[in-house]
């Protein structure tokens, strides 16, 4: 059964001379089918982007490039950190995982592949109905 943790996933990587290549495809690097993707820049400092869960969807996060942070909570509540700076690292976050980034250092660029098509009705992007949804509504998250 898939684990309901984030992880951390290797991208593989080929490198020469003339540069680094990294590749994701599905069911390699990629613990599921692709159906989107979509990248972040040019955030201006001290923002937080992607605060939301969603029901059914599930995405790989790659610091592609610069580094940012992302907090996660699962649904036992637990809490994870995560510091993403290379572009060969990947990190998958499962369903029903509330999921914040901050922290983008300047010229930061984070791709985002999801293997849904974009649809509002699967986010959650209110904390407290995630936590109500999980039964966890003690504000273990602050
Ligand atoms: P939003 O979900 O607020 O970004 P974040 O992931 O940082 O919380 O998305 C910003 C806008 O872009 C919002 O109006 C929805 C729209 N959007 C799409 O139309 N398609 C997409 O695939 C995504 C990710 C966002």
């Amino acid at each position: 059964m898939e684990s309901n943790k984030p992880r951390l996933i290797d991208i593989i990587k080929i490198s020469d001379p003339r540069g680094n290549l990294a590749i994701l495809q599905a069911n390699a690097s990629l613990p599921f089918e692709p159906a989107r993707a979509y990248w972040i820049n040019d955030v201006p400092a001290g923002e937080m982007r992607t605060g939301h869960a969603y029901h059914s969807s599930r995405e790989l996060i790659i610091a592609l490039a610069g580094s940012m942070q992302v907090v996660t909570q699962s649904l036992d509540g637990e809490i994870s950190r995560f510091t993403l700076h290379r572009p060969d690292q990947g990190l998958f976050i499962p369903s029903m995982t509330w999921r914040e980034l901050t922290d983008f250092t300047t010229n930061s660029v984070v791709l985002i592949v999801s293997d849904s098509l974009y649809n509002p009705v699967d986010y959650i992007r209110d904390k407290n109905e995630f936590d109500n949804l999980t039964g966890l509504n003690d504000n273990k998250y602050e």
